[in-house]
């Protein structure tokens, strides 16, 4: 049987959805209709494991799974022999110590002699020591933010996305631990074979990442502010010019990075540019 890439994803939860989007943006074609808990790729040698998120790591460690998607938070708790690719630029979050919104918090020393719960004791036990805190750390492994409401901690590690689940139930953040999002792991020592298909694997997604943060932008300018409008958007290699049917006018095509989008079409704007499109871009390999 041919070498097959396997890969582990969250059978459910907040990575899930997106991990499985990243999968077919990146061409690969599967049927997940039932439920299944292994499914193969139709037209890429990959398998894909759906696991549960906290059992990730270690699978990845034993081989189970050659690669994972999952949260460099998870990564860094659950210290295996696992390390991260890339960063994939979804489920960002942060891991946050909060208390009831009530309390009067003066730093870090009122966490000193109290009970806090999280699903994190390794990460959180590392901030603390770091910062000469001791309390006592509560592990629960799920709905953590009820913990304080229900007499069983005084206070919370949890992550935070949006913030309310942390307001639905009387907390407030307080100090943020570490910050993180999706990325693609590894176990470190991936076999040869192995690495020809991953490396494919990296290069879509490449593709697909930057095709989500760029948009193609296509605009008429007069032909007397080209060389500013050039400067404002330089594109990969160089914009496309090409003259308008009308005198003194020409066409320009070029690539705009998300971020600055605002910025940038200000500026077309006071250039004079006009009829300014932007299209967004299905792939884009630089
Ligand atoms: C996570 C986390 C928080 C919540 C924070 O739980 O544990 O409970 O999201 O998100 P918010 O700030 O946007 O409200 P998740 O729903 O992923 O499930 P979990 O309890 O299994 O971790």
């Amino acid at each position: 049987m041919s070498e097959k890439l396997k890969i582990a994803i969250q059978k459910s939860g907040r990575l899930h959805e997106s991990s499985l989007r990243l999968l077919k943006e990146c061409g690969i074609s599967f049927d997940n209709g039932n439920d299944h808990l292994k499914i193969q790729a139709n037209n890429f040698p990959l398998e894909i494991l759906f696991l549960r998120n906290s059992d990730i790591p270690q699978y990845v460690e034993d081989g189970v799974a050659d690669i994972a998607i999952i949260g460099q938070n998870l990564i860094i708790e659950k210290d295996k022999k696992i390390e991260e690719i890339m960063k994939l630029g979804f489920s960002k979050c942060r891991l946050s110590l909060a208390v009831p919104k009530n309390m009067k918090y003066p730093g870090l020393t009122w966490f000193n002699g109290r009970k806090i719960a999280t699903s994190y004791p390794n990460t959180l036990k590392k901030f603390l020591d770091k910062n000469n805190i001791r309390l006592e750390i509560h592990e629960i492994s799920g709905s953590v933010e009820i913990a304080p409401n229900i007499g069983l901690a005084d206070g919370i590690c949890d992550l935070v996305s949006s913030g309310s689940t942390l307001f639905k139930n009387g907390l407030i953040e307080v100090e943020i631990i570490l910050e993180s999002e999706a990325c693609l792991a590894a176990k470190t020592d991936v076999e040869t074979k192995k690495k020809i298909l991953l490396d494919k694997l990296i290069f879509r997604i490449k593709a697909v990442l930057t095709s989500r943060n760029n948009k193609y932008v296509l605009l008429n300018a007069p032909d007397k502010k080209l060389d500013a409008i050039k400067r404002i958007i330089p594109g990969i290699k160089s914009p496309t010019i090409m003259p308008l049917a009308e005198k003194g006018w020409s066409s320009v095509h070029s690539v705009i990075n998300e971020n600055d989008f605002w910025e940038i079409i200000d500026q077309l704007k006071e250039n004079g540019a006009q009829g300014i499109l932007i299209i967004p871009i299905e792939k884009m390999i630089v």
